[in-house]
């Protein structure tokens, strides 16, 4: 068998034509959709990430309110800014871009964002409600992997999932979402003390790795027809890897192409999200 590939960059350039008209409409009711993009401290890979979310945004038409802050930002000043994002009205979305300096608790200053606010859907009202049958803001690397399994167009009821990583951005989200109500999966999840972690992966239907491990996933370790997806990545010896081998395509049914970015699909779904919480409050 060899894989069928998700094209990553199509349905990238779909969702961007569709969250354009949806600004367009929201513009043509008088509602600015507004993204709050808080950055902390210089590092260089988090300035990277900012700046494709502003050009993402721009191109689709959300506004961005940009907030940058010092690398010596104290909690107190940190969350009194996040504060003040939270009552802008003008604001529809805050995301805190994250890992932050090791002085600052990440923890805090996500519950610091009122839920309806909660681009990223990680505060523990939004993280609940995946489990839910309607969860409320799905975290956007999540929300990309969701509509690629839609994409299959397998039914979820019922089938196995192997989760590589439990990490709060993807790993623990994901399997709340698709162990939760609305999705009804069985799920797995595998990390670094896991044993069995082949066998577990070789029975599952559907196998997402977010491990950040190199070619951790080896065809041996996977189903014949599986649905694989990678949204692993970690620079051994500078270049891009992901945490599924390339030669898991002549088993799997589905694939994420080999050694590629997620980032489309995070950075397409966070637009929606965006535009979701902007629709929500005109409501
Ligand atoms: N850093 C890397 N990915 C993300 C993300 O999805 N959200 C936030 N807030 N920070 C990140």
């Amino acid at each position: 068998m060899t894989a069928r590939f998700f094209d990553l960059e199509a349905t990238g350039l779909r969702l961007l034509e569709d969250s354009r008209h949806r600004a367009v409409a929201l513009r043509a009711h008088g509602i600015v959709p507004c993204l709050a993009l808080v950055e902390v401290g210089d590092d260089p890979q988090s300035a990277t990430y900012v700046t494709r979310k502003i050009e993402d945004c721009k191109k689709v038409g959300i506004d961005v309110q940009k907030v940058v802050l010092p690398q010596s930002v104290t909690q107190s000043e940190l969350l009194t800014q996040v504060q003040m994002l939270d009552a802008d009205n003008t604001v529809s979305g805050i995301l805190v871009q994250l890992p932050l300096p090791s002085h600052l608790d990440e923890d805090a200053v996500i519950q610091a964002i009122s839920p309806h606010k909660d681009v990223d859907g990680l505060h523990p009202v939004n993280l609940l409600s995946l489990t839910a049958s309607e969860p409320s803001v799905i975290p956007c690397t999540v929300r990309g992997i969701d509509a690629l399994l839609s994409e299959t167009g397998l039914a979820l009821d019922g089938a196995r999932v192997a989760i590589l990583g439990r990490g709060t951005l993807v790993g623990l989200p994901a399997s709340l979402l698709l162990s939760g109500q609305s999705r009804n999966t069985t799920v797995t999840i595998l990390h670094r003390k896991s044993k069995n972690l082949g066998n577990i992966l070789k029975n599952s239907d559907i196998i997402i790795a977010a491990a950040g491990s190199a070619h951790l996933v080896t065809p041996d370790m996977v189903g014949a027809g599986a649905i694989v997806i990678d949204v692993g990545m970690s620079w051994p010896e500078g270049t891009l890897r992901g945490d599924v081998h390339p030669d898991v395509a002549e088993v799997a049914g589905w694939m994420t192409p080999p050694d590629r970015s997620f980032g489309v699909m995070t950075r397409m779904m966070l637009l929606k999200t965006v535009l979701d919480l902007a629709e929500k409050k005109a409501a």
